[in-house]
């Protein structure tokens, strides 16, 4: 039985992401979007990408939804991305329509689905899929996590000069301003970056990590990062199909975990075939906890924006 990702959104993410899983054969892909001819045109120059690659993944693009009909995994980029000069939080309600027709449709033809919300703000949108979907919280998960955390270790790579490779970093809390890079369980080689990297160079480079997106969307004037955000997704596809349990930074619906409830915020989470299979918790410091209430404070007041707005109950 093969497995089938739907992407939902063939802009820059939903395409990016389309290759990816087809170069790594995790599946067929069926790509969506609301531009005629356009998932179906990029679906076909993909699928003839194949025989240069070696992969037999199917590709099919459509501008309707029967043909996700029965995925695995639906992962949801419809959306606006960002402008130079504009927050995450300018795209909330414009996304939280589409959001909310996309996961609609999904949920109709893929009612055993597991969501990756890319849209943002991300936080946000995974409210609305989670409130429109019904589904469980081990189907419905943001992905934002794995994209700071791999900024984060593309800087800290920089700084000592080591392999990305022997990298490890943690990013905790909404995908904004406010999100938490957790400097304390980062390690190089197993060794905590505080203990590598002066004070002044650390405050600097986690900084860099929470402005990471804008400073793409800064220097390309038009559109926002997508190279790092599908590899980023992928890796969560792919551990969730091979059901390899990784322990990735996943906004994921906590209830009660981290002294949060009822609320998307990122935090570190195993995933296997089952979705969000469980939340670690790990211990934090007074001043981490306060990091975190403070971001999850801030996707608390979109979501008060969302139920204001007849999006969320
Ligand atoms: P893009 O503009 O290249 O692609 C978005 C696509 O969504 C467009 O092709 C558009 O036609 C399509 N679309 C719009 N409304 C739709 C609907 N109702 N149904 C189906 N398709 C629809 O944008 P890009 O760069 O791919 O980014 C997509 C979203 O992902 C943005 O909201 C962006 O901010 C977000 N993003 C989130 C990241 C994260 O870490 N969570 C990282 C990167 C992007
Ligand atoms: C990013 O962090 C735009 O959220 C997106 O690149």
């Amino acid at each position: 039985m093969r497995n089938k990702v739907s992407v939902i959104g063939s802009g820059h993410v939903g395409a990016t992401t389309a290759l990816h899983v087809a170069q790594k054969e995790l599946a067929d892909v069926a790509l969506v979007d609301i531009i005629e001819g356009m998932p179906q045109g990029k679906a076909l120059d993909l699928l003839e990408a194949g025989p240069v690659e070696g992969y037999d993944s199917r590709l099919a693009g459509s501008n309707s939804y029967e043909s996700t009909a029965n995925s695995d995994i639906v992962v949801i980029t419809a959306g606006l991305p960002r402008k130079p000069g504009m927050s995450r939080d300018d795209l909330l309600l414009k996304n939280a329509g589409i959001v909310k027709q996309v996961t609609e449709n999904v949920a109709k033809y893929s009612p055993e689905a597991i969501l990756i919300v890319v849209s943002n703000p991300l936080d946000a949108m995974c409210q609305v899929a989670k409130h429109v979907s019904g589904f469980p919280r081990q189907r419905v998960l943001g992905m934002a996590g794995v994209l700071d955390s791999a900024r984060f270790r593309t800087f800290i790579a920089q700084e000592l000069k080591v392999s990305v490779e022997s990298t490890h970093a943690f990013v905790l809390g909404g995908h904004g301003d406010t999100m938490v890079p957790l400097a304390r369980y980062s390690t190089v080689a197993g060794i905590p970056i505080t203990e590598l990297i002066s004070k002044d160079r650390l405050e600097a480079i986690i900084q860099r990590t929470r402005d990471g997106g804008a400073e793409v969307v800064k220097l390309l004037k038009e559109g926002s990062a997508y190279y790092a955000p599908a590899v980023s997704v992928v890796e969560m596809v792919e551990s969730i199909l091979k059901d390899k349990k990784k322990i990735l930074p996943c906004a994921v619906y906590l209830e009660g975990e981290y002294g949060i409830s009822n609320l998307f915020v990122g935090v570190p989470a195993k995933l296997g075939r089952g979705g969000m299979e469980e939340v670690l918790q790990i211990n934090l410091t007074t001043d981490e906890k306060a990091q975190l209430q403070k971001s999850a404070a801030s996707v608390q007041e979109l979501t008060q924006v969302l139920m204001q707005n007849g999006y969320l109950k």
